[in-house]
């Protein structure tokens, strides 16, 4: 049976004491799963909740790193959190470019492409995240916005081993959102496929492929289906530890 990858982004749901009580029913819960190889696990906390996932996670086999990075490790970046910092505290993986991200404070490919670097550089994970717009959607755009992407987020990088794509249509996110159908999101992840073994060759297909967009118990076995998704970003279906296990487990059946 394959690994799959999880991955959950707490964004700003929890403060000190329910991240601590968090993080400690979800090392409870998942570590026979972890332990067997059945699945990878990664929390992207707030930065204010970083220390208190390296102590609740120290010993345990989930990964856990930041929502965000800075896209340079100069010291005049006030406010920002570089690579250095994020690995000193022990995170092994960085989300990039949330549609959040792009959305709310405008980033774009090219500054994403510097974290993506400065990433790497600190020996971590880059989880980067790619997303279409409805309206990318509707105007059948969408497979071109993605490539786009994946080419000039991933510009000069070479060290594709710590690298994991994270497809979260913005249309699909929070609250508002639908979930992708299956079919949708299984065709949007070959095509990323396809782009990334025109960039990387053979090599490309060691890249894990993840979905995330309102994932609940009841979609996320459909989503695991699809043969090119290897795993899912959760955001509230996975804020509560016991769901998120329960998702989790299913799909290991
Ligand atoms: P939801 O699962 O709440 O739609 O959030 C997805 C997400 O943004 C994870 O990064």
């Amino acid at each position: 049976m394959k690994k799959l990858y999880f991955c959950t982004n707490t964004k700003m749901s929890k403060n000190l004491a329910q991240t601590r009580e968090y993080l400690t029913a979800l090392r409870e819960g998942t570590a026979d799963l972890l332990e067997q190889g059945l699945i990878d696990l990664a929390v992207m906390p707030s930065f204010t909740a970083l220390e208190t996932a390296s102590r609740v996670l120290a010993g345990s086999l989930i990964t856990f790193g930041g929502q965000d990075v800075c896209v340079s490790d100069e010291v005049e970046y006030t406010g920002e959190v570089s690579a250095a910092m994020l690995r000193e505290l022990g995170a092994g993986i960085v989300m990039i470019g949330h549609s959040e991200r792009r959305r709310i404070f405008g980033e774009d490919n090219r500054s994403l492409n510097r974290k993506v670097k400065m990433t790497l550089a600190q020996g971590m994970t880059a989880l980067l995240s790619v997303s279409e717009t409805a309206q990318d959607k509707a105007f059948g755009v969408s497979e071109e916005r993605l490539h786009l992407q994946l080419h000039e987020c991933l510009d000069g990088v070479t060290d594709i081993g710590r690298i994991r794509i994270l497809y979260e249509p913005a249309w699909a996110i929070g609250a508002a959102g639908v979930s992708a159908d299956p079919e949708y999101a299984g065709r949007m992840h070959e095509s990323m496929r396809r782009c990334l073994r025109q960039m990387y060759g053979e090599k490309a297909d060691e890249i894990v492929l993840m979905y995330g967009g309102s994932v609940n118990n009841e979609n996320a076995p459909g989503l695991l289906a699809q043969p090119q998704i290897d795993g899912l970003g959760i955001g509230r279906s996975a804020w509560n530890a016991a769901n998120f296990e329960k998702i989790m487990r299913m799909a290991c059946q």
